[in-house]
């Protein structure tokens, strides 16, 4: 029995897609993550949606694909812009492609070594995600950053090393600039 073919249409100005799971990361969801505490305590009691994601999943099967879009608010935690809580695949050597379809970002990839590469994000960039690097978007601008990313249905995700050590490096906002600097916290 062949599966269905179908097609969808992403609202490109919301990123929703219709028919999609929506998952809601809320700041509550993300205690730890920012380096600023004072500031992470204080922005709670807002408690803003950082992102939410749009998915269209398949059964976790080897050769099939699932797809999902991304809206990453706009905002800070102290310096630091909202992120998404990052992740390492679950089957580590799965890839992943994203396209950049609204807003202004970019990608913190690292290896399990922690060398970190930072490749900014607009409007049709593509970033390739290569197998064993853990990955976070970053919004860098003042509107949703929004994105959609296709990842095979078999690489789960596994937050729990970035949960406990975070990224290597940090994605600031100096005066008015975006700066990658190192993470105060990082350790190998
Ligand atoms: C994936 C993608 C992507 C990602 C979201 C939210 O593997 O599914 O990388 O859809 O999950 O952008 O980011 P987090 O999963 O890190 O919260
Ligand atoms: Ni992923």
């Amino acid at each position: 029995e062949y599966k269905r073919p179908f097609g969808v249409k992403i609202d490109l100005e919301t990123g929703v897609i219709p028919g999609a799971k929506r998952i809601v990361r809320k700041l509550s969801d993300m205690r730890g993550y920012f380096v600023d505490e004072e500031a992470y305590e204080k922005l709670l009691r807002e408690d803003p949606v950082v992102y939410e994601v749009y998915a269209i999943e398949q059964e976790e099967r080897e050769g099939d694909l699932n797809f999902a879009t991304t809206v990453l608010y706009p905002g800070k935690v102290g310096k630091e812009f909202f992120f998404t809580k990052g992740h390492y695949h679950a089957k580590a050597d799965r890839a992943e492609i994203y396209y950049a379809l609204k807003g202004k970002g970019g990608m913190l990839l690292q290896t399990p070594e922690g060398e970190a590469e930072w490749i900014p994000m607009e409007p049709g960039t593509v970033v390739y995600v290569p197998p064993y690097w853990a990955h976070r978007t970053v919004n860098t601008g003042g509107e949703p950053f929004v994105f959609l990313a296709i990842y095979p249905a078999d690489a789960g995700h596994d937050y729990g090393s970035i949960k406990e050590k975070g990224f290597s490096k940090i994605v600031i906002d100096e005066g008015g600039e975006v700066k990658i600097v190192d993470n105060p916290r990082w350790s190998v």
